[in-house]
């Protein structure tokens, strides 16, 4: 029985995580969509990553230049099958493209869709995956960004999402080409519960829309439990309604929850707005992926994309993100704590103003560490990582927040 018993355990095949070397941390970089939609060109991706790496943002771990949907012909080849790229946007064609960017010390990201067609209506890649894979792998691409679109009705339940995903994660891997693999399913079929031993990353909602709280009926989910219709045009607040309570669901070794491209620097936000906007999608651990015009950023929402402090915590390795502790009404919206911990012992915790009214709240340790009680009489050094103040922290901390803004500071052991 002993014998039969360890044969089993060595050979029952064990659900691991997607394991192509990648995602450690959550994906830096810049996406095409949010600021060009359809709009591109080689010249464009040239000078944005030119942009990039000029404004220090690529030494700060801003390493992936995605080029969205739309940069292909209508058809396919029709002897090679192959998706061939526009010849008017491309006129030296994407390997060269992506050598440019690679020489600039980038990795280079592609867009397809896993269905019929992409969202904009080029040729998607379902039921041409390898053709397809094999074709991103010979042009040296490092990610891929994978859509929705004409899906086929191949979706509804997680195991058909999963297996139209799947078939593409395979041959990504066939190709030998390490990818890093970013699922684009606006959180259809929950692929926080099933993605994670095939892709790196996962969207959670629709697409990101530049504002701070506006309703749209576009975007008509308002949790993670919605079921159908995902839409687009989500508010930054509607997408962090969504993301709260599936911090349990992202971690390294298995992957992230994609909150969307960032839109710091797309002009429809307050500067506390992209505090707020920048500073929770780095404590979930979501993706950091600029979406402007970084060329023509001004200097206040560039050092917002550039805090050192929060980009750390984002990429801090071997951590979880941070979980609220609570939400509550007030005014005319809410207000959050989150927390979490740190590779090194530290925390992070966060006081989000949702509401269009100044806050001063008196946060307590228990609420803190509600699950780790025994923080919650330590003394602890908090440093505000927007103003860089420090306090003494010791049983409670006094929060002062602007309307629509998040104060965050990252608690140190008093010693
Ligand atoms: C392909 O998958 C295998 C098994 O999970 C893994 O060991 C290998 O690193 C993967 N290769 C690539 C290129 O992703
Ligand atoms: C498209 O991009 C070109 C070059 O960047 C720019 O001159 C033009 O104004 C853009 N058109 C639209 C409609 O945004
Ligand atoms: C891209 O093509 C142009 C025109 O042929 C050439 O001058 C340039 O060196 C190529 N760039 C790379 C990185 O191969
Ligand atoms: C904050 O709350 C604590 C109890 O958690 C209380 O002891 C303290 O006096 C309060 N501080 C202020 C300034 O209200
Ligand atoms: C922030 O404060 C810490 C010590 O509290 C200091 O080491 C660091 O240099 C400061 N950073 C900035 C940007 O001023």
């Amino acid at each position: 029985m002993i014998y039969n018993f360890l044969f089993l355990v060595a050979t029952i095949p064990v659900a691991l995580a997607h394991d192509n070397g990648l995602g450690l941390t959550p994906q830096m970089g810049w996406n095409s969509w949010n600021k060009y939609g359809c709009n591109i060109s080689a010249n464009d991706i040239i000078s944005a990553a030119t942009s990039i790496k000029e404004k220090g943002l690529l030494d700060l771990g801003y390493e992936y230049i995605v080029m969205d949907d739309c940069w292909a012909l209508k058809t396919r080849d029709p002897v090679t099958k192959q998706i061939v790229p526009d010849p008017s946007k491309f006129p030296n064609g994407i390997k060269n493209l992506s050598d440019s960017i690679h020489d600039m010390g980038f990795k280079w990201g592609m867009y397809s869709s896993a269905g019929k067609y992409t969202c904009a209506g080029y040729p998607g890649s379902l039921d041409y995956e390898e053709i397809d894979a094999t074709t991103f792998a010979s042009w040296g691409v490092d990610y891929l960004k994978y859509d929705n679109c004409y899906n086929q009705g191949r979706s509804g339940t997680p195991s058909e999402s999963f297996k139209r995903y799947e078939v593409m994660s395979k041959a990504l891997n066939s190709t030998g080409r390490p990818i890093f693999y970013s699922l684009c399913q606006w959180g259809e079929d929950g692929p926080w519960n099933w993605a994670s031993t095939i892709a790196n990353s996962w969207r959670i909602s629709g697409d990101i829309y530049d504002n701070f709280n506006r309703y749209d009926d576009r975007c008509p989910c308002e949790s993670f439990q919605c079921i159908g219709l995902q839409g687009f045009d989500c508010s930054v607040m509607n997408i962090i309604r969504k993301a709260l309570p599936l911090s349990q669901k992202a971690r390294d070794r298995d992957g992230w929850n994609d909150l969307d491209s960032l839109e710091v620097g797309n002009g429809g936000m307050t500067y506390d707005e992209y505090v707020t906007h920048f500073t929770v999608w780095a404590i979930l651990k979501s993706p950091l992926m600029l979406g402007n015009d970084v060329s023509a950023m001004s200097d206040q929402d560039l050092s917002i994309v550039s805090n050192r402090d929060l980009i750390t915590i984002n990429q801090d390795r071997g951590t979880q993100p941070a979980y609220s502790k609570w939400t509550k009404n007030y005014g005319d919206s809410i207000i959050i704590l989150l927390s979490g911990e740190l590779s090194n012992g530290d925390w992070v915790v966060a006081l989000v103003n949702g509401a269009s009214q100044q806050l001063t709240y008196n946060i307590s340790m228990t609420d803190v560490f509600i699950d780790n009680r025994i923080y919650a009489e330590k003394r602890w050094v908090a440093r505000d990582l927007w103003t860089n103040e420090t306090s003494s922290v010791n049983n409670f901390i006094i929060s002062n927040v602007k309307p629509h803004g998040t104060q965050v500071w990252r608690f140190s052991k008093s010693s």
